[in-house]
């Protein structure tokens, strides 16, 4: 009963009005608060970029000092929550560990979880901001046995991430400049999708008046999926696998056989059907890296390009519109500058989070906002008389 509109994966649902990202996926563009993603992510920090998010306009240098002072009083955490990893296996996955300690923040930070306060809302999203990449570098130091590196403030927000990464007590860490720029514009390319499915899962929780920290918790859990953030990951390990050139052939073939669940992990998207131009981006910036770390013969690079090649002149990838997307070249990247695959999506997360909290406020502060609750096309029993256990067959 009832009159809705069926539509699974919500292909034509406008889930809300919004001013913060757009996206024309036939064109292949990508527009933060209108300004084109290639020049945010050339010209811009990841704090510019952010606060352009979050606030709507590009700061100005008193703007921008201001906010990066209010980030970086925050980036410690609460050293009772450091105690909180010894409780996870070593070898537990770090987006799992992710989903629990940024859950686990609502318990630590009360001053931050009372939604209809502006001054909570706004203490919430500088903590979160300045804690994910503490968080996500101490999540990895966990899992590699090695003491946890504190956050240096006065670099940059991509450099002191670095660094709390892959410094090692009794040891200079040295700045790369080349590999610092790659890792901003990765967090910028990543830092907001509009109506996504980790960020329709951060309003859809936050529209029940949720806590922010659960909110951004339930956002991780829902990027994980490997057809979503975890795409980099499955990316990577598909290239590795495939391993030289001589085995494209075959996994194309496969990617085509409708019998074959098997699909090029990089390629397609939901929105865009012309090249993801963060693709483009990401893929110039994986030649730098490449190139930074002596590593531009590397083969799994070769299989990319060629895999790319062969699937973009392929009918049934230009039938179906199916293009790299930002995945295709952000694993072998990453990989690049030393993180392991299981951190990939944690990249990820970190830089969403700028895009989940700007999305979060946007809808707490819309007066329009009304809980979620998507209704159903019931195809299940009509109703019957109950049978009591002894009757039933
Ligand atoms: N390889 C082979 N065939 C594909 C692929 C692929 N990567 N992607 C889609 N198709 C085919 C699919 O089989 C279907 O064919 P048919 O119409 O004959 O049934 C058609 O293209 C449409 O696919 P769909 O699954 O209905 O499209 P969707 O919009 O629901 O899914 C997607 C989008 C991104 C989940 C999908 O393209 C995919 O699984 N890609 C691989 C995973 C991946 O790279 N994900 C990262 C997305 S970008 C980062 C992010 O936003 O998180």
């Amino acid at each position: 009963t009832g009159c809705f509109t069926y539509d699974p994966g919500f292909t034509s649902t406008a889930s809300c009005e919004s001013k913060i990202t757009y996206i024309d996926g036939d064109k292949g563009i990508l527009l933060y608060r209108g300004y084109p993603i290639d020049e945010l992510a050339e010209h811009t920090t990841f704090l510019e970029t952010a606060y352009l998010l979050l606030y709507g306009e590009l700061p100005t240098k008193v703007q921008y000092d201001a906010f990066k002072l209010r980030i970086t009083r925050h980036t410690m955490l609460h050293e009772q929550m450091n105690r909180f990893f010894s409780g996870f296996r070593r070898d537990a996955h770090p987006m799992a560990i992710m989903v629990g300690v940024v859950g686990a923040l609502s318990a630590f930070y009360h001053d931050s979880i009372d939604i209809r306060d502006p001054w909570q809302r706004e203490m919430a999203s500088i903590r979160m901001i300045a804690k994910m990449p503490t968080i996500a570098a101490m999540a990895y130091k966990y899992s590699i046995g090695q003491p946890f590196v504190y956050p240096k403030n006065e670099l940059d927000y991509s450099a002191n991430f670095m660094r709390m990464c892959f410094a090692v007590p009794c040891e200079e860490y040295e700045i790369d400049p080349v590999l610092t720029r790659a890792m901003r514009r990765i967090f910028i390319l990543h830092a907001d999708h509009e109506q996504n499915a980790s960020t329709s899962t951060v309003r859809l929780a936050g529209s029940s008046g949720a806590n922010p920290f659960a909110c951004i918790s339930a956002g991780i859990a829902c990027l994980w999926g490997p057809a979503h953030g975890g795409a980099n990951e499955a990316a990577l390990m598909m290239l590795e696998e495939i391993g030289s050139v001589s085995r494209i052939e075959e996994y194309v073939r496969r990617a085509k056989d409708k019998d074959d669940p098997f699909r090029l992990m990089g390629f397609g998207h939901r929105v865009y059907k012309n090249y993801d131009p963060r693709a483009k981006i990401m893929q110039k910036t994986c030649h730098e890296v490449l190139a930074a770390v002596g590593h531009q013969d590397d083969p799994i690079l070769k299989v990319a390009m060629e895999l790319e090649k062969i699937a973009l002149s392929d009918e049934y990838f230009i039938e179906k519109k199916l293009y790299p997307n930002i995945d295709f070249y952000s694993g072998i990247t990453l990989k690049a500058l030393a993180s392991p695959p299981t951190c990939f999506t944690v990249l990820f997360a970190l830089a969403r989070t700028v895009g989940w909290i700007a999305q979060w406020k946007e809808m707490i502060e819309d007066p329009s906002q009304r809980i979620g609750r998507p209704r159903q096309l019931y195809t299940g029993a009509t109703e019957r008389a109950f049978v009591p256990m002894d009757d039933r067959h």
